[in-house]
């Protein structure tokens, strides 16, 4: 055990005592007391020792989930608060570690919840048991057994929904690793009289409803049977369903099971007509038939439910009639046969449902063994759950209470057996003296019952063998007689005068003071029950059947075998059974469930007092906790006692470094705890008192206080402390940096700073130098250019005669000299004539010249113009310039225009100032004269010309008279003149447009001709410029109008050959057209 394992105990944070051996005082009420608080806090498990008391809570605690199997598991038992899991695992573990065979043994009455306890357990061992397909296939067989036993097994009784009618004990068996391998079931004492008859507000077995319920309706055909409950006469009525509880669910589970049991399809099929034949037995009824020698026969009534029950069953129907009238009675070879009357009838049904019944219910117990029986023969480890009625005290008990109530009685002498020889193991194994322990051993209350030469069974059966006429009452004498002296054994017979007055203890009964108090039975019906008769006619019948179950069910119907010997009554078969089972569980370590049921009305949160007090006597818990503390209340590994301790001592706190037992040694030394109350065993502590351990506990708690506030201080100084230390270290930190941070900023001015000081001052300092070098260079550089160029002179000068790299150039230099001297003389010696209208120029000697010669030629003849133009008079110059403007309007124009080139312009033609026979005509002008001449006017009217005198001054122009001489035919200032048109040709026609409105165009314009036309229009033109500043418009075309006064004739120029004359002519053809020939040149 490691010391982490302890750390938790039962006696942490328990609710009331966790165990019962340590209540003090140790009384009934201090008990139920603690039970009630316990149950109040939902804590309905309680210890005594290792024994497990499970009150039922009759409702679903959440304490059976798969995380408390996974906290419970290999935990020691004493380490958590109390649970059914504890003990589960226990047992367990002791199995499987130290191959030990356990047997659980649950006692309680009826409803106190045994059934759900071994189910528990079952389902605790199945979760924390191996695992794999096989070993869950295995489980998977072991848990559904139950529900097939329960529906056949168990019924709704007035304390229980589902009570088990039925003692079972089941063994699981296991292999050496602790995996399931399979189980063995022994069933006890079977309530058959339930088959029968149900006492008020209980029913008949589960099965019966389920089948009617959740068949199917072929299958209700197939047994003949009818959904209706009322139909059936041992199907009681007032409280056939059951609230909360589905039988047709239930039905479809049970065959599910069966199935997954093991069960083949035509086994149920058997079952069920099985059943359905006991249900149908009940409604075979029976009349009287009086005959001739007085005796009263049965006859059955109806007898077609007879006819049914014999075709479900295969039987021959006479055969089943007879054998419900008739009794045959072998003795000494002889047959006797006996009818029977409608009483003997009934009896002899009823007995033949609940044979058949409970035989059935035998083989299906059997034939589940057959199934998850083990498949091996290898030795087997075994755990056996036994789930049993306890102790039974009704109003009126029967042979059933009393068979119980023996079995229970065989069950606590067990448990005081085992449990006081494992504690005198245990005492001898730790070496302590074993002390004498006063405890009330039951065992003559047992012999009572089961003595051989005078116990009440004994007797009973003696009794029921005894030949003549033997009653219950007979039964009873006989007890008084035998028994009488006996000190559990109470009559009204047998102790004289004392119980002449006991009211209490009627006639017919007998009362026995078992261990867990007085329980009075009635003797009726006793000697029936144990003969538990069945005529062997009825078995016979069952045998002939042609039903291989219901056949299997009767061996002893087989007449082969017939057997004079009668059958073992039933309490001898009991008392065989329980000696088995007795035998069996004493070489298994036992673990005790005591389950008390809180209440009568299955009812949560009610925990009925008297109810309980009475379960506690009778199961013995007081006894129980007695004997587990009739010595020392409690026990302690060593380990786990300084653990849990060791604080209380200086010395052992807080760690004891020798050994455990030293440890605990000094420790209770120095918590002087008187030495009678405690002894040292050899690996644990032994404490005679409970008070002693209380007291441990208080100043353990006490201790524990205080150590949490130490433990506090302490954690709370720590935390502190080192929250200061990280605060410090963490301020160290940030300075460093900080000052690293704060000098490598300082640091890095102070560097950059430098570096801009010593660059400048480098730089300074460079610049300097550079300058020095570039001066030294520039220095060297001029030394060495002049000493170069003084070098290169001296050289040159030495070596210049020796060059001829410029003779090319000079060469070339000289000879363009001489072609230009050439050129430049050739051309003086061949220069044209000064003439500007001079075309002709030397030719271009040389190609390289040629814009040279064009430049100098025309140089040339600028020169040679201007020197021309420098002979001029002024008159000339006005003439020549006249000339020009002649030929900027004619040339190329005019066709006439290259013949008056050659021809000054001399104006006056006419020498009117000079000529007397104009000297009238010059006196009327008055102006200047520009030009006169005369000309042709041609007449508008035939295109015949006259002469007239054409005057122009510079402000307008005149006709006048030739023949007169004097006579001004018209007078037109120049302003009014707009145009001038003539043809191209070489002709000398042209004609004056006037503008219209004028005076003068009132005549129309004038259609002249002269030779001297291109000098008239070039000086009309001067003239107009210099008077209007605007140009006359000259027309030169070969067709033009002309405005004659309305008219407009147009004038059109004809060329004809020279050989028509050289003159051109005017001739009118039309009213608009004049035509002119020229003839060509
Ligand atoms: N541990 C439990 N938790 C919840 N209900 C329980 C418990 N034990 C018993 N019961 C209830 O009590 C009823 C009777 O229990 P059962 O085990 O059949 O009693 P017994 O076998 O002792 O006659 C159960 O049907 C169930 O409803
Ligand atoms: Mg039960």
């Amino acid at each position: 055990m490691s010391k982490m394992e302890v750390k938790t105990s039962l006696l942490d944070n328990m609710i009331g005592l966790g165990d019962m051996v340590l209540l003090e005082p140790l009384t009934e009420e201090s008990f139920i007391a603690n039970l009630r608080k316990r149950f109040d806090h939902n804590e309905i498990y309680t210890y005594i020792g290792s024994v497990v008391i499970s009150i039922n809570p009759y409702r679903s605690l959440p304490i059976y989930t798969p995380d408390k199997v996974e906290e419970y598991r290999n935990r020691n038992f004493y380490e958590l608060s109390p649970h059914i899991y504890a003990l589960a695992d226990e047992a367990y573990r002791s199995l499987r570690d130290q191959d030990k065979d356990q047997c659980i043994l649950i006692t309680g009455e009826s409803g106190a919840g045994k059934t759900e306890a071994s189910k528990l357990v079952m389902s605790y061992v199945a979760a924390v048991c191996g695992k794999g397909a096989e070993v869950n296939q295995i489980k998977e067989q072991l848990l559904q057994s139950n529900p097939v036993l329960e529906a056949f097994g168990n019924a709704k009784t007035v304390r229980n929904d589902n009570s088990s009618r039925f003692g079972k004990y089941m063994d699981v068996e296991f292999d050496f690793k602790g995996d399931p391998l399979g189980g063995v079931i022994s069933n006890y004492l079977l309530e058959k009289s339930r088959v029968v008859k149900q006492p008020r507000g209980e029913r008949n077995f589960h099965i019966f409803y389920q089948l009617l319920s959740g068949a199917s309706e072929d299958m209700l055909k197939k047994l003949k049977l009818e959904r209706d409950f009322s139909k059936y006469n041992y199907l009681s009525l007032d409280s056939a369903t059951v609230t909360g509880v589905d039988d047709a669910a239930s039905f479809r589970t049970v065959r599910n099971a069966m199935q997954i049991v093991g069960f083949m399809d035509d086994e149920t099929q058997s079952v069920l007509e099985l059943v359905g034949a006991v249900l149908k037995l009940g409604n075979i009824e029976f009349k009287p038939e009086s005959r001739v020698n007085d005796i009263d026969e049965s006859r059955v009534k109806d007898k077609n439910e007879l006819k049914e029950i014999c075709e479900l069953l295969g039987i021959e129907q006479s055969v089943l009639e007879r054998a419900f009238s008739f009794r045959t009675v072998e003795a000494k070879q002889e047959k006797v046969s006996t009818t029977l009357n409608v009483a003997q009838a009934y009896y002899a049904r009823d007995a033949l449902a609940k044979n058949l019944y409970s035989r059935l219910f035998t083989w299906l117990v059997n034939r589940i063994n057959e199934s998850i029986k083990a498949q091996t023969k290898k030795r087997k480890k075994v755990m056996g759950v036994l789930d049993i009625y306890g102790f039974e005290i009704f109003e009126e008990n029967s042979f059933e209470q009393f068979i119980i109530n023996y079995c229970n009685e065989k069950l606590q002498q067990i448990f005081i057996e085992l449990t006081l020889r494992e504690e005198q193991e245990e005492y001898i194994r730790e070496g302590i003296e074993w002390t004498h322990i006063e405890y009330f051993n039951n065992s003559v209350i047992c012999d009572l019952i089961e003595n051989n030469t005078n116990g009440i069974m004994a007797m009973l059966d003696e009794e029921c063998l005894r030949p003549g006429t033997v009653t219950d009452s007979t039964f009873l004498e006989k007890l008084n007689q035998v028994c009488a002296d006996h000190q559990h054994f109470e009559s009204r017979m047998s102790k004289s005068s004392k119980f002449l007055n006991d009211h209490s203890l009627p006639h017919n009964c007998f009362r026995i003071q078992h261990y867990a108090g007085k329980v009075l039975y009635h003797v009726e019906g006793f000697m029936d029950k144990n003969n538990d008769l069945l005529y062997r006619d009825l078995s016979q019948a069952m045998w002939k059947a042609n039903h291989s179950l219901i056949k299997s069910l009767f061996p002893d119907g087989n007449p082969a075998k017939i057997n004079l010997k009668r059958p073992p009554t039933a309490g001898s078969q009991f008392k065989t059974s329980v000696a088995t089972l007795m035998k069996n569980l004493q070489t298994k370590n036992p673990n005790y469930i005591r389950c008390i049921k809180p209440n009568d009305q299955k009812a949560s949160h009610i925990f009925t007092d008297s109810l309980v007090c009475h379960q506690v006597r009778y199961l013995g818990l007081m006894e129980n906790v007695r004997v587990r503390r009739a010595g020392y209340a409690f026990r302690q590994p060593y380990e786990a006692c300084l653990e849990r301790y060791k604080m209380l001592c200086k010395q052992t706190w807080p760690h004891w470094r020798g050994q455990a037992r030293d440890g605990v040694e000094v420790l209770l030394k120095d918590l002087q705890i008187p030495a009678e109350e405690y002894s040292y065993g050899r690996s644990k502590i032994f404490i005679r008192n409970p008070r002693t351990l209380f007291s441990l506990e208080e100043q353990r708690k006490r201790r524990l206080h205080g150590l949490a506030t130490l433990i506090q201080k302490i954690f709370r100084g720590w935390k502190t402390r080192t929250r200061f230390l990280l605060m410090k270290s963490s301020q160290v930190t940030v300075a460093a940096w900080y000052r690293r941070y704060a000098q490598q900023k300082k640091y890095k001015k102070t560097k950059s700073s430098a570096v801009i000081v010593q660059s400048f001052i480098r730089g300074w300092k460079a610049r300097k130098i550079l300058r020095e070098l570039k001066y030294q260079k520039r220095c060297e550089e001029a030394v060495t250019t002049i000493g170069a160029y003084w070098h290169g002179t001296r050289v040159r000068r030495e070596y210049r005669k020796f060059f001829r790299a410029h003779a090319g150039k000079r060469i070339y230099e000289f000879t363009i000299q001489r072609i230009m001297q050439k050129y430049f003389l050739e051309l003086k010696n061949k220069t044209p004539s000064m003439s500007p209208s001079d075309k002709t120029w030397p030719a271009r000697p040389y190609l390289f010249l040629d814009s040279t010669h064009k430049e100098l030629r025309r140089i040339f003849h600028l020169w040679r113009c201007k020197k021309y133009r420098g002979q001029f008079t002024d008159q000339k110059k006005a003439i020549y310039e006249e000339k020009l403007e002649a030929s900027e309007i004619f040339k190329d124009k005019k066709a006439l225009y290259p013949s008056s080139v050659g021809q000054p312009f001399q104006g006056d033609y006419l020498e009117i100032n000079k000529n007397p026979r104009y000297q009238k005509l010059n006196s009327l002008v008055e102006e200047k004269i520009i030009f006169a001449d005369v000309v042709n006017k041609i007449n508008r009217a035939n295109g015949k010309a006259t002469q007239r005198i054409f005057l122009l001054t510079k402000n307008k122009f005149m006709l006048a008279d030739q023949k007169s001489g004097h006579q001004i035919k018209s007078s037109v200032p120049l302003a009014e003149l707009t145009s001038v048109s003539m043809s191209a040709q070489s002709d000398g026609f042209f004609a004056l447009r006037v503008k219209e409105g004028t005076t003068a165009a009132a005549k129309g314009d004038f259609l002249l001709n002269s030779e001297r036309v291109i000098e008239i229009i070039t000086k009309l033109y001067r003239a107009g410029l210099n008077l209007t500043k605007e140009k006359i418009q000259i027309e030169i075309t070969d067709e033009f109008l002309v405005q004659f006064k309305q008219d407009k004739v147009c004038v059109k120029f004809i060329q004809t050959s020279p050989k028509n004359g050289t003159t051109a002519s005017c001739k009118r053809k039309n009213n608009r057209l004049l035509e002119v020939t020229v003839p060509s040149p």
